[in-house]
């Protein structure tokens, strides 16, 4: 039997992500403890409290973590930036958070992204969808810290058996707003039921699921779902007409499932061929 009681922390309360959380678990009774830099900007849920926090900070980290049986790990920088910006958040806030929940036995949903093999290129028709065991391809700083924190993940099961679930988030916002995110969209919906999955399975170990809603032309198949007994209800496939052909027309960002963020900073003349063992 589920104790809701007990806390769950959830950083990075204040974003967009963490707002949908907080809605959804505190209207279904969970006791939550909220953190982010960033001040909150709704009402909070019914015996919610936030506490304004720097992940950078290990030990307000720590003490906001005690009692707590899980983390929900939304918080840091969420776009690419340049790599002294990701390190504090991505990379030392990631330590504090695991160490915490090593020290309180809690397990750990972390908010990892498509951006951690983003490199990968995308499926053509018929062509075999990507597992989650892929190898890490990050396309940016932002999207190496997050195959940084789900190898974090890996060591802190390993190691100390604190149980993590890895949801690599693709796209999630109200609507798919381009073509790609007919393949990437992740519903706030199929994200919140996500969530009371992770929170109410009896044993996750560490696991890797993609964070994408049932969308009929997703880049992605195979994953450790089960675990968690989550099926995502949502499908991107209702927006196709509206979002018709928004493309980037950016031969890079149209080859790579990481989309736009495979082109930030791009420095070769062309995509690198589609044989990756050939050296050019
Ligand atoms: N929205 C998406 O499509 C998507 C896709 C992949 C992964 N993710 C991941 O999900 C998480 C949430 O995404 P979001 O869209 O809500 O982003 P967001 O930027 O709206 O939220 C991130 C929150 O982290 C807080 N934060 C930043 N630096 C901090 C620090 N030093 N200490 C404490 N808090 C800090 C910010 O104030 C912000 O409220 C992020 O980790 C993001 O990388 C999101």
């Amino acid at each position: 039997m589920t104790d809701k009681t007990r806390p769950v922390l959830i950083t990075g309360a204040s974003g967009a992500l963490g707002r949908v959380l907080t809605r959804a678990l505190g209207a279904n009774g969970w006791t939550l403890r909220l953190t982010d830099i960033a001040p909150f900007p709704d009402d909070l849920p019914k015996g919610a409290v936030f506490t304004k926090a720097d992940l950078n900070d290990g030990v307000t980290i720590l003490r906001l973590a005690e009692g707590c049986q899980a983390i929900l790990h939304f918080g840091g920088i969420s776009t690419e930036h340049p790599f002294e910006v990701v390190l504090g958040p991505n990379i030392r806030g990631l330590y504090h958070i695991y160490e915490a929940a090593r020290r309180e036995k809690a397990r750990v949903l972390f908010a990892s992204s498509n951006h951690a093999i983003g490199f990968h290129e995308r499926p053509g028709e018929g062509e075999e969808k990507l597992d989650a065991d892929c190898a890490f391809r990050p396309d940016t700083f932002y999207g190496l810290s997050k195959a940084y924190g789900e190898l974090m993940g890996r060591m802190y099961w390993d190691k100390h058996g604190v149980e993590n679930l890895n949801l690599r988030i693709g796209s999630a916002f109200p609507e798919p707003a381009e073509r790609r995110m007919l393949s990437t969209w992740l519903s706030y919906d199929d994200l919140a039921r996500a969530a009371e999955k992770f929170l109410t399975a009896p044993r996750i170990g560490h696991a890797v699921v993609w964070g994408a809603s049932n969308n009929s032309a997703t880049y992605w198949d195979g994953d450790h779902r089960d675990r968690i007994g989550w099926e995502p209800q949502d499908s991107a496939e209702l927006f196709r007409a509206a979002v018709g052909e928004k493309v980037s027309r950016n031969p890079v960002a149209e080859r790579y499932q990481g989309g736009g963020y495979t082109a930030m900073d791009y420095t070769r003349d062309k995509p690198s061929p589609k044989d990756h063992f050939s050296l050019d």
